[in-house]
């Protein structure tokens, strides 16, 4: 138990920090970073989904006027550490996947460099490829974790008596889609090797993290890399770890010292180098007494990952703590394929995990006749079903109750496709969303007075989430001063270590560094600092609750419309209660809470990156043809929260609050369209072919 800040700046609804900037185009980008005389990178992309390269013949293109440099694996340079096959750029005629890098041509415009990559003639020795994945693969393994570390498989109980004993069994199998992260700003960077030192601008979720990796991979110590990213336009987990274009980036520089070299990713190639979520496919059972209590819960889950290097989507773990059961079982298998890597995309593992449960849950409800919110209610545990630790707080029936009343629950007819208007068929569903909190590795935050000023230093990162703003509000709070008289200063690795912005663990983290930066510094200097005083603040690991079950909660509740000829899907409706502990700042957290929501719309009924198995490629590999939801999809979006203070997360009593938003809102989108229709739709997307 914490002694919670008492929250003056924390709680208030200030406008971001950064917002009239990025508003007017001020906001500096990686890639736009103003360099003298810069060049531009082109990747030369593998053309084959598996083989060996057995020429390549750059002559073309080298000759071309304003070339630079063209660089593959016959004359790149040896890198330090291949043990990153990801990063292993350029190491061997080796070829892994059809869009895997194989060369990259520098010259004095982006245009001139597209053109040299096109004049690149690669040949290869191709090799039979197997990248589809199917749920009884030859090939399927279990995985020694899952992301980043959790037991592959877990059993607790008897399942087969407790199925055997349960009155009645939901037995089916869901299936979610590949999809590809699709930041607005493409994956970007600029870099200047000076030839012994490097400046990386880089679109990155973590300058720390990044700078780690640049490190390892060439073999330079971390005095040498300076990695700067004061703006990121959106990762949503593909800027969390670094990718291939990073390593070709500095690389090029490399090649040419004293020359500030820029590579931006074109939308196309995303669909290759910038990671993606695996398809999941769910294999699921629930068993259960007549009167809704839980006997046996099994999830099986098959998902792919790459033949180079393994990414394990923890699609089973929500599934461990979220509901009683007597007994239990969920376990991960996975298929290598000849695929480009899968990596972190928008709440790993509890995304894709929440849908086929939280659809079965309906569809028990449904076998029951129980109303699917009472089922829900009926299923929660009063302590952590997997570890036995009492929750460090949990209010999802809350979340669930608050959510009917404000949407309209009460009176629902529970019968699918008798609600008719006009032409639509008329449904409503709902679906619980959880999201772990956690606190990452190691952090450190410097405090200083300067100019009658409180200066925070902390290589944080705002993807857009509001980190520029809501870090002031706590750093105010630690320190007891106005926020107004604090600067938060983020995005570059002069500043002391930060940990990544993933897991939704950044404020909670970074807020803790701050709060005993400003405890050190009020301890050293009193209330009334002079100039220069400084203290720093670390926090790691080892400071957090091993005694509670840490999670946020929440409710989702949609009203779903259907075409009654053609089958289309209108979600005129969203609806979330979330139970996140504190809230440090209305506005950016209903941003966090509706962009996530709106992310689950789009899962629900657009995303889906469609994979050609023949030639070893996403089809739809452009934003015309792979669908975002878009204004026109999004009704009324409503983001609520309960007062929740949670004295065993951190100081601030606050949840990380990033990822929870996309949680479960597939499945209640899903459960909507059976409600309205009678037809249930088990495969994400939930589009029109299915429903006819
Ligand atoms: Mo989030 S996918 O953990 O950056």
């Amino acid at each position: 138990m914490t002694d919670l800040l008492e929250p003056r700046a924390m709680g208030r609804d200030l406008v971001r920090r950064d917002g009239v900037q990025k508003v007017r185009g001020t906001a500096t980008y990686a890639y736009e970073t103003p360099v003298e005389s810069p060049a531009f990178c082109h990747p030369v992309q593998a053309t084959v989904a598996r083989g060996r390269i057995t020429g390549i013949d750059t002559e073309a293109a080298e000759a071309l006027d304003g070339v630079l440099a063209v660089l593959t694996s016959e004359n790149a340079e040896r890198l330090a550490s291949t043990d990153d096959a990801e990063l292993a750029v350029l190491q061997s005629p080796d070829v892994a996947f059809r869009g895997q890098v194989v060369g990259v041509v520098v010259a004095e415009t982006s245009e001139l460099a597209r053109q040299g990559a096109d004049l690149v003639v690669v040949t290869y020795a191709e090799q039979e490829h197997d990248s589809a994945l199917t749920v009884d693969h030859p090939g399927l393994y279990a995985p020694e974790k899952v992301n980043p570390s959790y037991d592959t498989d877990v059993v607790q109980g008897d399942v087969d008596a407790e199925l055997a004993a349960s009155a009645v069994v939901v037995s089916h199998t869901y299936a979610t889609a590949m999809v590809h992260n699709n930041p607005l700003e493409p994956h970007a960077s600029t870099a200047l090797w000076d030839g012994s030192s490097l400046t990386l601008w880089d679109s990155t979720q973590g300058v720390h993290p990044d700078r780690k990796a640049v490190c390892t991979v060439f073999g330079l110590e971390e005095e040498q890399v300076r990695v700067v990213c004061p703006y990121v336009g959106g990762g949503f987990g593909s800027k969390g770890t670094p990718h291939a274009n990073v390593v070709l980036v500095t690389m090029a520089a490399r090649a040419l010292p004293g020359r500030p070299v820029k590579l931006a990713l074109t939308r196309q190639q995303m669909f290759s180098l910038a990671g993606y979520r695996t398809p999941t496919i769910q294999r699921m059972q629930l068993g259960a007494d007549r009167d809704g209590r839980i006997r046996a819960l099994t999830l099986d889950v098959v998902e792919q990952t790459s033949r180079i290097k393994e990414f394990a989507e923890q699609t089973g773990v929500p599934a461990r703590m979220m509901y009683t059961a007597n007994a239990r079982r969920t376990t991960h298998r996975l298929a290598a394929l000849d695929v480009p890597v899968p990596s972190w995309f928008r709440a790993p593992g509890e995304c894709p995990g929440m849908f086929g449960p939280e659809v079965a849950m309906d569809e028990l409800a449904h076998e029951l006749g129980i109303d699917p919110i009472e089922l829900r209610v009926r299923n929660d545990p009063e302590r952590d079903p997997e570890t036995g630790q009492p929750w460090s707080s949990r209010h999802l029936v809350e979340c669930l109750r608050e959510g009917a009343e404000r949407f309209g629950w009460a009176g629902r007819d529970p019968r699918p496709g008798v609600r008719r208007e006009g032409r639509w068929l008329v449904g409503t569903g709902v679906a619980s969303s959880v999201y772990p909190t956690m606190r990452q590795a190691q952090s450190t935050a410097d405090v200083r007075f300067e100019d009658g000023r409180y200066v925070v230093e902390i290589g944080a990162a705002d993807l857009g989430t509001g980190a520029w703003t809501v870090l002031p509000q706590i750093a105010a709070d630690a320190l007891g001063v106005d926020v107004d008289d604090v600067e938060v200063r983020i995005g570059d690795t002069r500043y002391p270590i930060a940990s990544v912005a993933g897991g939704s663990s950044g404020t909670n983290t970074w807020g803790s560094a701050i709060a005993v930066a400003a405890r050190e510094f009020r301890g050293k200097f009193g209330t009334d600092p002079r100039d220069g005083d400084e203290a720093s603040g670390q926090v790691d690991q080892a400071d957090t609750d091993d005694e509670h079950a840490t999670y946020a909660f929440g409710a989702q509740f949609v009203e779903a419309r259907v075409d009654v000829d053609t089958g289309e899907v209108r979600v005129p409706r969203l609806l979330g209660v979330f139970a996140c502990g504190r809230i440090l700042n209305p506005r950016t957290a209903r941003s966090q809470f509706i962009g996530g929501m709106t992310m689950g719309l789009s899962m629900a009924l657009h995303e889906n990156s469609v994979w050609d198995p023949r030639i070893g490629q996403v089809a739809n590999h452009d934003l015309a043809e792979y669908h975002v939801t878009v204004n026109a999809d999004v009704g009324d979006v409503q983001a609520h929260w309960l007062d929740e203070e949670d004295p065993y997360v951190n100081v601030m009593g606050a949840k990380g609050i990033g990822e929870i938003g996309i949680v479960g809102t597939a499945a209640a989108v899903s459960n909507a369209v059976w409600h309205a229709t009678g037809v249930r739709v088990r495969e994400l997307p939930v589009t029109l072919d299915r429903l006819l």
